[in-house]
Protein backbone atom coordinates (compact mmCIF):
# COMPACT_ATOMS: atom_id res chain seq x y z
CA UNK A 1 0.00 0.00 0.00
CA UNK A 2 1.13 3.39 -0.99
CA UNK A 3 0.23 5.49 1.96
CA UNK A 4 0.52 9.09 -0.98
CA UNK A 5 -2.75 6.80 -3.29
CA UNK A 6 -4.85 7.66 0.18
CA UNK A 7 -4.30 11.62 0.04
CA UNK A 8 -7.36 13.78 -0.48
CA UNK A 9 -7.40 15.41 -3.75
CA UNK A 10 -6.88 19.01 -2.27
CA UNK A 11 -4.22 18.31 -0.19
CA UNK A 12 -2.36 16.55 -3.42
CA UNK A 13 -2.81 19.52 -5.11
CA UNK A 14 -1.74 21.98 -2.76
CA UNK A 15 2.24 22.93 -2.99
CA UNK A 16 3.71 23.49 0.49
CA UNK A 17 4.01 27.31 1.87
CA UNK A 18 7.23 27.87 1.08
CA UNK A 19 8.74 30.93 1.80
CA UNK A 20 12.62 32.29 -0.79
CA UNK A 21 15.01 31.68 2.37
CA UNK A 22 17.97 32.56 2.92
CA UNK A 23 20.12 33.62 6.02
CA UNK A 24 21.59 37.76 5.89
CA UNK A 25 22.62 39.89 8.57
CA UNK A 26 19.94 42.67 8.23
CA UNK A 27 16.93 40.60 7.84
CA UNK A 28 13.71 42.81 6.17
CA UNK A 29 11.78 39.66 4.57
CA UNK A 30 8.87 38.83 6.80
CA UNK A 31 7.36 41.44 8.34
CA UNK A 32 8.23 41.03 12.01
CA UNK A 33 9.76 43.95 14.79
CA UNK A 34 12.93 44.44 14.56
CA UNK A 35 13.34 44.69 18.12
CA UNK A 36 13.86 42.08 20.81
CA UNK A 37 12.61 43.11 24.16
CA UNK A 38 15.14 45.43 26.06
CA UNK A 39 17.09 43.29 28.84
CA UNK A 40 15.25 44.03 31.59
CA UNK A 41 11.93 42.64 29.94
CA UNK A 42 13.61 39.97 28.47
CA UNK A 43 15.21 39.32 32.44
CA UNK A 44 11.42 38.93 33.49
CA UNK A 45 10.34 36.78 30.92
CA UNK A 46 12.94 34.20 31.73
CA UNK A 47 11.82 34.27 35.27
CA UNK A 48 8.16 33.55 34.79
CA UNK A 49 9.58 31.39 31.98
CA UNK A 50 11.38 29.28 35.63
CA UNK A 51 8.04 29.28 37.27
CA UNK A 52 5.97 27.32 34.67
CA UNK A 53 5.63 23.29 35.38
CA UNK A 54 6.65 21.86 32.33
CA UNK A 55 4.68 18.04 33.67
CA UNK A 56 1.55 20.69 33.45
CA UNK A 57 -0.64 21.61 30.60
CA UNK A 58 -1.19 24.86 30.36
CA UNK A 59 -4.11 26.98 31.74
CA UNK A 60 -6.79 25.47 28.69
CA UNK A 61 -8.52 29.21 28.42
CA UNK A 62 -5.27 31.19 28.96
CA UNK A 63 -7.33 33.19 31.14
CA UNK A 64 -5.22 36.12 31.96
CA UNK A 65 -3.48 36.62 28.48
CA UNK A 66 -6.96 37.19 27.65
CA UNK A 67 -7.85 39.72 29.99
CA UNK A 68 -4.77 41.58 29.18
CA UNK A 69 -5.46 41.40 25.44
CA UNK A 70 -9.43 42.06 26.04
CA UNK A 71 -8.41 45.06 27.86
CA UNK A 72 -5.58 46.20 25.83
CA UNK A 73 -8.12 45.98 22.63
CA UNK A 74 -11.45 47.65 24.93
CA UNK A 75 -13.62 44.20 24.77
CA UNK A 76 -15.14 41.84 26.87
CA UNK A 77 -12.84 38.52 27.70
CA UNK A 78 -15.60 36.37 26.42
CA UNK A 79 -15.61 38.35 23.00
CA UNK A 80 -11.84 37.08 22.36
CA UNK A 81 -10.48 34.10 20.91
CA UNK A 82 -6.86 33.24 21.16
CA UNK A 83 -5.16 30.90 18.51
CA UNK A 84 -1.35 29.90 18.19
CA UNK A 85 -1.06 32.72 15.75
CA UNK A 86 -3.66 34.01 13.89
CA UNK A 87 -3.10 31.68 11.17
CA UNK A 88 -4.66 29.00 13.65
CA UNK A 89 -7.71 31.43 13.49
CA UNK A 90 -8.12 31.26 9.68
CA UNK A 91 -8.05 27.47 9.59
CA UNK A 92 -11.06 27.47 12.81
CA UNK A 93 -13.04 30.17 11.10
CA UNK A 94 -13.44 27.96 7.66
CA UNK A 95 -14.27 25.13 9.90
CA UNK A 96 -16.64 26.50 11.88
CA UNK A 97 -18.44 28.64 8.62
CA UNK A 98 -18.16 26.79 5.59
CA UNK A 99 -19.65 23.74 4.69
CA UNK A 100 -19.06 21.22 1.69
CA UNK A 101 -19.10 23.33 -1.71
CA UNK A 102 -19.18 26.39 -0.02
CA UNK A 103 -16.46 29.21 -0.68
CA UNK A 104 -14.06 31.33 0.84
CA UNK A 105 -13.34 34.75 -1.13
CA UNK A 106 -10.56 37.05 -0.64
CA UNK A 107 -9.33 40.04 -2.62
CA UNK A 108 -5.98 39.41 -4.33
CA UNK A 109 -3.05 40.04 -3.46
CA UNK A 110 -3.29 39.37 -0.43
CA UNK A 111 -1.71 37.44 2.70
CA UNK A 112 -1.78 33.44 1.23
CA UNK A 113 -2.77 31.87 4.10
CA UNK A 114 -6.62 32.24 3.32
CA UNK A 115 -5.83 30.68 -0.13
CA UNK A 116 -4.37 27.88 1.41
CA UNK A 117 -6.01 26.86 4.32
CA UNK A 118 -9.43 27.29 2.58
CA UNK A 119 -7.78 24.59 -0.15
CA UNK A 120 -6.42 21.97 2.88
CA UNK A 121 -9.84 21.99 4.30
CA UNK A 122 -11.53 20.84 1.02
CA UNK A 123 -13.25 24.82 0.48
CA UNK A 124 -13.67 26.16 -3.34
CA UNK A 125 -11.23 29.71 -3.50
CA UNK A 126 -12.53 32.48 -4.32
CA UNK A 127 -10.03 35.03 -5.53
CA UNK A 128 -11.06 38.42 -6.50
CA UNK A 129 -8.59 40.81 -8.44
CA UNK A 130 -8.05 44.04 -6.21
CA UNK A 131 -7.68 47.26 -8.74
CA UNK A 132 -4.04 47.98 -10.59
CA UNK A 133 -3.34 50.73 -7.29
CA UNK A 134 -4.07 47.80 -4.91
CA UNK A 135 -7.83 49.27 -3.75
CA UNK A 136 -10.69 47.40 -3.32
CA UNK A 137 -13.41 47.05 -6.04
CA UNK A 138 -16.53 46.76 -3.48
CA UNK A 139 -18.68 46.30 -6.56
CA UNK A 140 -17.00 43.83 -8.69
CA UNK A 141 -16.06 41.78 -4.93
CA UNK A 142 -20.31 41.81 -4.26
CA UNK A 143 -21.19 41.12 -7.74
CA UNK A 144 -18.96 38.20 -7.39
CA UNK A 145 -20.15 37.34 -3.97
CA UNK A 146 -23.71 37.44 -5.42
CA UNK A 147 -22.93 35.22 -7.77
CA UNK A 148 -20.93 32.82 -6.01
CA UNK A 149 -22.03 33.01 -2.50
CA UNK A 150 -19.27 32.21 -0.19
CA UNK A 151 -19.62 32.01 3.18
CA UNK A 152 -16.57 33.94 4.34
CA UNK A 153 -14.77 36.84 2.83
CA UNK A 154 -11.19 37.79 3.85
CA UNK A 155 -10.11 41.74 3.61
CA UNK A 156 -6.68 42.32 5.43
CA UNK A 157 -6.44 45.69 6.17
CA UNK A 158 -3.77 47.20 5.85
CA UNK A 159 -3.22 44.16 3.48
CA UNK A 160 -0.46 42.32 2.81
CA UNK A 161 1.64 42.32 0.48
CA UNK A 162 0.52 45.66 -0.83
CA UNK A 163 0.76 47.80 2.36
CA UNK A 164 -2.07 49.90 2.24
CA UNK A 165 -5.58 49.89 4.51
CA UNK A 166 -8.63 49.52 2.23
CA UNK A 167 -11.08 52.91 2.44
CA UNK A 168 -13.29 52.80 5.26
CA UNK A 169 -16.63 53.61 3.29
CA UNK A 170 -15.61 50.85 1.48
CA UNK A 171 -15.42 48.19 3.35
CA UNK A 172 -19.05 49.59 5.37
CA UNK A 173 -20.10 48.94 1.97
CA UNK A 174 -19.34 45.33 1.41
CA UNK A 175 -20.27 44.65 5.36
CA UNK A 176 -23.48 46.56 4.82
CA UNK A 177 -24.34 44.27 1.45
CA UNK A 178 -22.48 40.79 1.93
CA UNK A 179 -24.55 38.02 3.65
CA UNK A 180 -21.60 36.19 5.54
CA UNK A 181 -18.79 35.97 7.72
CA UNK A 182 -16.48 39.04 6.86
CA UNK A 183 -13.22 38.79 8.69
CA UNK A 184 -11.30 41.83 8.98
CA UNK A 185 -7.27 40.70 9.46
CA UNK A 186 -5.73 43.68 11.41
CA UNK A 187 -2.34 42.22 11.95
CA UNK A 188 -0.65 45.44 11.12
CA UNK A 189 -3.42 48.12 12.46
CA UNK A 190 -0.59 48.84 15.25
CA UNK A 191 1.17 50.71 12.60
CA UNK A 192 -1.57 52.34 10.59
CA UNK A 193 -3.83 55.84 11.51
CA UNK A 194 -7.00 53.68 10.63
CA UNK A 195 -8.79 53.00 14.25
CA UNK A 196 -10.15 49.55 13.09
CA UNK A 197 -13.21 47.56 12.50
CA UNK A 198 -13.82 46.81 16.13
CA UNK A 199 -16.16 49.60 16.48
CA UNK A 200 -18.48 48.05 13.72
CA UNK A 201 -19.14 44.57 15.69
CA UNK A 202 -22.10 46.12 16.99
CA UNK A 203 -23.73 47.16 13.96
CA UNK A 204 -22.87 43.79 11.83
CA UNK A 205 -23.61 40.63 13.06
CA UNK A 206 -21.16 39.09 10.48
CA UNK A 207 -18.23 40.86 11.23
CA UNK A 208 -15.12 39.08 13.16
CA UNK A 209 -12.19 41.26 13.20
CA UNK A 210 -8.43 39.21 13.34
CA UNK A 211 -5.44 40.44 15.29
CA UNK A 212 -1.69 39.24 16.09
CA UNK A 213 1.30 39.58 18.50
CA UNK A 214 3.53 38.72 15.88
CA UNK A 215 3.91 41.79 14.10
CA UNK A 216 4.79 44.12 17.35
CA UNK A 217 7.77 42.04 18.93
CA UNK A 218 6.40 38.48 19.53
CA UNK A 219 6.54 36.70 16.37
CA UNK A 220 7.95 33.80 17.92
CA UNK A 221 5.72 33.00 20.79
CA UNK A 222 2.47 32.60 17.77
CA UNK A 223 -0.49 34.41 19.62
CA UNK A 224 -3.34 35.57 17.31
CA UNK A 225 -6.52 36.84 18.71
CA UNK A 226 -9.74 37.12 16.98
CA UNK A 227 -12.75 39.20 18.46
CA UNK A 228 -16.25 39.18 17.72
CA UNK A 229 -19.60 38.59 18.95
CA UNK A 230 -19.76 36.30 22.18
CA UNK A 231 -22.42 33.84 20.43
CA UNK A 232 -19.86 33.59 17.81
CA UNK A 233 -17.01 33.33 19.68
CA UNK A 234 -18.82 30.17 21.91
CA UNK A 235 -19.14 28.13 18.47
CA UNK A 236 -15.21 28.74 17.50
CA UNK A 237 -14.80 27.69 20.62
CA UNK A 238 -15.96 24.07 20.07
CA UNK A 239 -13.29 23.70 16.95
CA UNK A 240 -10.45 24.98 19.02
CA UNK A 241 -8.18 22.52 20.17
CA UNK A 242 -7.32 22.13 23.63
CA UNK A 243 -4.19 24.30 25.02
CA UNK A 244 -3.80 26.07 21.76
CA UNK A 245 -1.48 28.08 23.21
CA UNK A 246 1.02 27.11 25.07
CA UNK A 247 2.72 27.98 28.26
CA UNK A 248 5.98 29.20 27.61
CA UNK A 249 3.67 31.71 25.30
CA UNK A 250 1.13 32.42 27.29
CA UNK A 251 3.49 33.50 30.30
CA UNK A 252 5.64 35.51 27.98
CA UNK A 253 3.13 37.57 26.23
CA UNK A 254 1.64 38.67 29.61
CA UNK A 255 4.68 39.82 30.89
CA UNK A 256 5.18 41.54 27.38
CA UNK A 257 1.71 43.30 27.57
CA UNK A 258 2.99 43.94 30.69
CA UNK A 259 4.95 47.09 29.10
CA UNK A 260 2.54 48.48 26.85
CA UNK A 261 4.60 51.49 26.96
CA UNK A 262 7.48 49.84 25.69
CA UNK A 263 5.67 48.34 22.68
CA UNK A 264 4.05 51.39 21.86
CA UNK A 265 7.69 52.99 21.41
CA UNK A 266 8.73 50.60 19.57
CA UNK A 267 5.58 50.89 17.49
CA UNK A 268 6.34 54.57 16.95
CA UNK A 269 9.87 54.08 16.12
CA UNK A 270 8.68 51.51 13.14
CA UNK A 271 5.95 54.18 11.93
CA UNK A 272 8.69 57.01 11.89
CA UNK A 273 10.87 54.56 10.55
CA UNK A 274 8.66 53.85 7.61
CA UNK A 275 7.91 57.34 6.72
CA UNK A 276 11.67 57.73 6.40
CA UNK A 277 12.05 54.89 3.98
CA UNK A 278 8.59 56.02 2.21
CA UNK A 279 10.71 59.51 1.59
CA UNK A 280 13.80 58.32 0.39
CA UNK A 281 12.42 55.40 -1.79
CA UNK A 282 9.74 57.59 -3.56
CA UNK A 283 12.57 60.24 -4.37
CA UNK A 284 14.63 57.13 -6.13
CA UNK A 285 14.42 57.42 -10.11
CA UNK A 286 13.11 53.74 -11.20
CA UNK A 287 11.08 52.59 -8.53
CA UNK A 288 7.79 53.04 -8.19
CA UNK A 289 6.44 53.22 -4.39
CA UNK A 290 3.13 52.41 -3.02
CA UNK A 291 1.16 53.89 -0.10
CA UNK A 292 1.67 51.71 3.26
CA UNK A 293 0.13 51.75 7.00
CA UNK A 294 2.02 48.57 7.49
CA UNK A 295 5.73 47.71 8.79
CA UNK A 296 6.71 47.05 5.81
CA UNK A 297 6.74 49.00 2.13
CA UNK A 298 5.92 47.44 -1.24
CA UNK A 299 7.79 48.59 -4.40
CA UNK A 300 7.70 47.95 -7.83
CA UNK A 301 11.30 48.29 -10.54
CA UNK A 302 11.96 46.67 -14.20
CA UNK A 303 14.89 44.30 -12.67
CA UNK A 304 13.71 42.70 -8.99
CA UNK A 305 16.02 40.01 -9.63
CA UNK A 306 19.16 42.80 -9.97
CA UNK A 307 17.56 44.52 -6.86
CA UNK A 308 16.89 41.54 -4.67
CA UNK A 309 20.45 40.12 -5.63
CA UNK A 310 22.14 43.57 -5.10
CA UNK A 311 20.64 43.79 -1.53
CA UNK A 312 21.27 39.88 -1.03
CA UNK A 313 24.48 40.65 -1.55
CA UNK A 314 25.10 43.50 0.99
CA UNK A 315 23.81 41.01 3.62
CA UNK A 316 19.89 42.65 3.33
CA UNK A 317 17.08 39.91 2.54
CA UNK A 318 13.99 41.30 1.21
CA UNK A 319 11.04 39.78 -0.03
CA UNK A 320 10.36 39.13 -3.65
CA UNK A 321 7.01 39.31 -4.78
CA UNK A 322 7.63 39.44 -8.45
CA UNK A 323 5.14 37.80 -10.51
CA UNK A 324 3.15 37.40 -13.55
CA UNK A 325 0.62 40.05 -12.74
CA UNK A 326 -0.36 43.00 -10.34
CA UNK A 327 2.55 42.03 -8.31
CA UNK A 328 4.73 42.15 -11.80
CA UNK A 329 8.08 43.43 -10.54
CA UNK A 330 6.72 43.84 -6.80
CA UNK A 331 9.33 43.67 -3.73
CA UNK A 332 8.74 44.07 -0.03
CA UNK A 333 10.69 45.45 2.31
CA UNK A 334 10.02 45.25 6.20
CA UNK A 335 11.21 48.46 8.37
CA UNK A 336 14.17 47.68 10.73
CA UNK A 337 16.09 49.48 13.21
CA UNK A 338 17.02 52.74 11.80
CA UNK A 339 20.42 51.14 11.04
CA UNK A 340 19.26 48.38 9.07
CA UNK A 341 16.84 51.16 6.95
CA UNK A 342 19.86 53.05 6.40
CA UNK A 343 21.84 50.19 5.08
CA UNK A 344 19.06 48.81 2.88
CA UNK A 345 18.81 52.44 1.15
CA UNK A 346 22.40 52.68 0.70
CA UNK A 347 22.52 49.63 -0.95
CA UNK A 348 19.75 50.61 -3.09
CA UNK A 349 20.68 54.00 -3.84
CA UNK A 350 24.45 52.21 -4.98
CA UNK A 351 22.37 49.62 -7.03
CA UNK A 352 20.40 52.67 -8.96
CA UNK A 353 23.06 55.01 -9.07
CA UNK A 354 25.78 52.82 -10.80
CA UNK A 355 22.87 52.00 -13.25
CA UNK A 356 22.88 48.32 -11.81
C1 LIG B 1 -2.45 39.80 6.92
C2 LIG B 1 -1.86 38.77 7.80
N1 LIG B 1 -2.64 38.05 8.58
C3 LIG B 1 -2.15 37.09 9.40
C4 LIG B 1 -0.80 36.84 9.44
C5 LIG B 1 -0.31 35.69 10.30
O1 LIG B 1 0.00 36.12 11.53
P1 LIG B 1 0.35 35.09 12.70
O2 LIG B 1 1.81 35.20 12.88
O3 LIG B 1 -0.44 35.60 13.86
O4 LIG B 1 -0.10 33.71 12.28
C6 LIG B 1 0.07 37.54 8.64
C7 LIG B 1 1.51 37.25 8.67
O5 LIG B 1 2.30 37.69 7.91
C8 LIG B 1 -0.46 38.53 7.78
O6 LIG B 1 0.31 39.23 6.97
Amino acid sequence: MNPIDLLRPEVRSLKPYTIEHAEAPVKLDANESPYDPPAEIAQEIREALGRIHLNRYPDPAATRLKEQLAERTGVAPDQVLLGNGSDELIGYLITTFTGQGKGVCFPIPTFSMYGIIAAALGQRTIPVSLTENFELDPERLLDVARREKPQILFLASPNNPTGSAFAKEQVVRILDAYDGITVLDEAYIDFSQEAGFLKELPRHPGLVVLRTLSKIGMAALRVGFLVGRTDVIAQLEKVRLPYNVNACSQVAAQVMLEHEPVLREQIATIVSERRRLAVALSRTAGLQLFPSEANFLLFRTDRPRAVFERLLGDGILVRNLDQPGLLTGCLRVTVGKPEENDAFLTSLENFFEGGG
